[in-house]
């Protein structure tokens, strides 16, 4: 029985999302562990989808609720969460206004006018840039957007970045592990680990809360991509334990299930590595699986070198969680120029 059935859900992906082998990768690796990908990142017509669809799918009916006009969200100048808000509110008819903080420390002349951040504009938001640097934390940007809506007369829903500590943020990947169980019935094996990339920490939240049902949470790899791994993992420990009571899973999470790794974030949140570079290359030139400089790029390398190292043990099937982001390569042109 599904952790969710009490849940209204308001659809907004296609479905059930692909599991994809990739052989290519798996050979360029070594051969000795399999890799697969849940194609997170194919999820919906929704403005190129991604992770955060899921999320809102359980927001959505709240917001609908509360009788709210505007959605008011918040994330980074190439927020793949805010695009996400945005596309929400031109699919249910709602307003929205996105803070866009600068997060990172990247300097490109386009960098505010393409990928995500056109999109956002393109489907009608109020697009906001502020000044402030990174932090996962409540913003006084985002209150202050709140209350701007409601000073000119609108009625705002509030999501906080990345949808993470919202009360209902959690549900839309307790639901990935209950689908991952489902495919695994059908490709007649179960995946030894599941690798995914973790910041604002309500995707590795939902899917720990999701396999500790299967006692398996263990197996959720998180590799962090904000840099800031105290204030990330308390955050994922949080929702970990709201999710957990929301969902009546009937135990607390220990804290050796919720497994953080965070040797692939350098140099910082939103700037890639050389190393980061070359896992993006591998996977576009194995498997023409694009990922990102901020967030896929890290989880890639992180399962790249892990796999390389013998964490996994030989004969190991791995799933990586692939939950989109590709649109931000835009602002990072000049670092792909020869490929
Ligand atoms: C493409 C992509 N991957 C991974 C993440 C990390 O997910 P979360 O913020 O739920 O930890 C995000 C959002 O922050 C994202 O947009």
């Amino acid at each position: 029985m599904s952790l969710l059935e009490k849940f209204e859900r308001y659809q907004l992906t296609f479905g059930p999302t692909p599991i994809e082998h990739l052989p290519r990768l798996t050979a360029a690796l070594g051969g000795k562990v399999d890799i697969y990908a849940k194609r997170d990142d194919c999820n919906s017509g929704l403005a190129m989808g991604g992770n955060k669809l899921r999320k809102l799918e359980y927001i959505v009916p709240d917001a609908i609720a509360s009788g709210a006009d505007t959605l008011v969200s918040i994330g980074g100048v190439q927020s793949n969460h805010t695009r996400m808000v945005a596309a929400t509110a031109a699919k249910i008819g709602m307003k929205c206004v996105v803070i866009q903080e600068k997060w990172v420390p990247h300097y490109d002349a386009v960098y505010d006018r393409v990928g995500n951040i056109l999109m956002t504009k393109l489907m009608g938001a109020d697009s906001r840039l502020v000044e402030d640097g990174f932090d996962i934390g409540i913003r006084k940007s985002w209150e202050d957007a709140i209350q701007s809506v409601e000073d000119a007369g609108g009625k705002p829903y509030a999501i906080p970045a990345g949808a993470s500590v919202h009360k209902f943020g959690g549900l839309g990947y307790v639901g990935f592990a209950e689908e991952v169980a489902a495919q695994e019935k059908d490709l007649g094996f179960i995946f030894d680990y599941i690798i995914v990339c973790v910041v604002t920490g309500s995707t590795q939240g939902g899917m720990i809360v999701g396999f500790a049902a299967l006692n398996r949470a263990d197996r959720v790899i998180g590799i962090d991509a904000s840099g800031t791994l105290q204030q990330t993992r308390d955050q994922v420990r949080k929702i970990v334990d709201a999710t957990s009571e929301l969902v009546n899973l009937g135990r607390s999470v220990r804290e050796d299930e919720i497994v953080i790794n965070p040797d692939y974030a350098y140099p910082a949140y939103g700037v890639p590595s050389e190393e980061t570079n070359e896992a993006i290359r591998l996977a576009a030139r194995t498997e023409a699986m694009i990922t990102d400089p901020v967030y896929e790029g890290k989880s890639m390398q992180g399962m790249i070198d892990l796999a390389r190292k013998g964490f996994f043990s030989e004969g190991s099937k791995v799933l990586y969680a692939h939950l989109g982001g590709a649109p931000a390569l835009n602002g990072y042109s000049y670092y792909y120029k020869d490929g």
